[in-house]
């Protein structure tokens, strides 16, 4: 970890992993986690699409006194939502998602023992997921899973929570922007989009 070179202002330490590869993405997850944790916003943190958990171990680092849901097929894309993806020309859905396992996860995880693995085609994994979200990272590429997390964690992010949508302007995964509009529409709500590489968006409650 090295301290932040902007925001000198604060009076506070920020750390900041440098060898993490967007610096945007993680410096605005970890003045969230410092808002959500300093207000004491309650609620479990989530992130749907972990693949090998380079980002979800940071939500683990910044929320080390919190459950961490992490839904993955960890076998990656699902027949299901492909399709949607051909039928709109959202994206060809041919990334390759399926070198990872629940194992490698939790061994670079900080506090696996937080760790609560959802395996499987999400959104049916979190059938049985009685819980208040305090921060959920949405990364799954497709229209169908971004929408279907809005969908379920929405209404149970509490006041005060966060939602970070990876891919909003991705020319790469063009049914994250519909999935986030047609949700923040439908809902009368709003976003804010980030300068990171991936075009990510911020939803707060
Ligand atoms: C881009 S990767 C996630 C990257 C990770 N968040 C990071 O920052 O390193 C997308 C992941 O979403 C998962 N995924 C996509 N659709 C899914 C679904 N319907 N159910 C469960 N997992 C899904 C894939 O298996 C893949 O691992």
């Amino acid at each position: 970890m090295a301290i932040a070179p902007s925001l000198a202002y604060l009076s506070r330490t920020r750390e900041i992993d440098t060898r993490y590869y967007d610096y945007i993405r993680l410096s605005t997850l970890e003045l969230i986690s410092d808002e959500i944790n300093h207000r004491n916003i309650p609620g479990s943190v989530a992130e749907i699409g972990v693949f090998k958990g380079k980002f979800a171990r940071y939500l683990n680092y910044y929320f080390p006194d919190r459950d961490l849901y992490l839904f993955d097929t960890f076998e990656g894309f699902d027949n299901r939502d492909k399709k949607k993806e051909l039928k709109e020309n959202y994206s060809a859905a041919d990334q390759d998602f399926s070198g990872t396992s629940v194992q490698q996860v939790l061994a670079i995880m900080p506090h696996p023992e937080k760790c609560i693995v959802k395996k499987g085609y999400f959104p049916g994994t979190a059938s049985d997921v009685n819980e208040t979200f305090a921060f959920v990272s949405l990364d799954t590429d497709l229209y169908e899973p971004i929408y279907n997390g809005l969908v379920f964690f929405y209404p149970r992010l509490n006041a005060g929570g966060y939602i970070m949508v990876h891919d909003f302007n991705n020319e790469g995964y063009k049914g994250v922007r519909d999935a986030v509009i047609r949700f923040c529409t439908e809902q009368k709500i709003g976003y804010t989009p980030l300068p990171d590489k991936a075009g990510s968006v911020v939803i707060a409650k």
